[in-house]
């Protein structure tokens, strides 16, 4: 699957079609109350819910960005950090937790959080939420203005579109919104940064391993634990940015 030449001339514009619903579970459920009960099953027994609960993150989430973190070396303390796709906020938390002088998830931070998510979230102490969708001109304008000509440290997207079911379609959303990513990356993160970004296995796959590898000189993919088996996402770690001109 290639990208799809007319999304991409059309650029970062005013999108009047925009999301159609709740995103987040990518997979519509085929077998509706089977899988449900298998889901929840699940849910209920993974440990990282669990841990989630005990450690007061909103979301398993959190412990894919640690690992990722872990592995990469990536948030220290003083950084400025971009979490695109950030509601419920478990990736916010996380961050705020490494900046923080004892790992609290309140009081001192020594660093900037800014998150952006179409969903509204509800308020972490000390991190700058935006809500609209990342996609609009007006709404990468209202993250500009937040950044107030700082460059990121750390850009982190796990941002996932709608799925329609039909995997053209699909595959081109999901190029679309890593493609706009690392153009963020690009404009707005230092030349040492790192980009995180969730990316599916399938439709796009390749081409947007093909856009990391032209973007950062470092490009690695990683497939946390607490990423699900069974699910095709996976995180494409993309560590400072080639030069504009540059090989490659
Ligand atoms: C898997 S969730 C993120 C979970 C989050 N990292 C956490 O730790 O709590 C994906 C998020 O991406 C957001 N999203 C998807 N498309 C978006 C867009 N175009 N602009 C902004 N947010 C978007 C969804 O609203 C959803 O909240």
């Amino acid at each position: 699957m290639g990208f799809c030449p007319m999304v991409f001339a059309l650029g970062r514009c005013k999108l009047n079609y925009g999301h159609t619903g709740i995103i987040g579970a990518m997979k519509t459920p085929s077998k509706g109350k089977k899988v449900n009960k298998a889901w929840l099953h699940d849910h209920i027994n993974d440990p990282y819910v669990k841990l989630a609960h005990r450690e007061g993150y909103r979301a398993r989430a959190a412990y894919k960005l640690k690992e990722i973190d872990e592995t990469f070396g990536l948030i220290k303390p003083g950084h400025l950090v971009v979490d695109l796709g950030c509601t419920p906020g478990a990736w916010s938390q996380y961050a705020r937790r490494r900046m923080s002088p004892q790992g609290a998830a309140v009081g001192d931070l020594n660093g900037t959080i800014i998150g952006l998510d179409l969903l509204p979230m509800e308020p972490i102490e000390g991190v700058t939420f935006i809500q609209g969708d990342f996609r609009e001109a007006e709404v990468l304008s209202q993250l500009e203005l937040a950044l107030a000509g700082r460059q990121a440290d750390i850009v982190v997207s796990d941002m996932a579109p709608n799925l329609s079911g039909i995997a053209s379609a699909d595959a081109a959303r999901i190029e679309y919104l890593i493609e706009l990513a690392i153009e963020f990356a690009q404009n707005h993160m230092k030349p040492h940064g790192t980009l995180v970004a969730k990316v599916f296995h399938g439709g796009s796959y390749n081409d947007v391993v093909q856009r990391f590898k032209a973007a950062f000189e470092l490009v690695k993919p990683f497939k946390p634990k607490a990423s699900r088996d069974r699910s095709s996402e996976t995180f494409m770690v993309g560590i400072g940015l080639k030069l504009p001109g540059g090989k490659g």
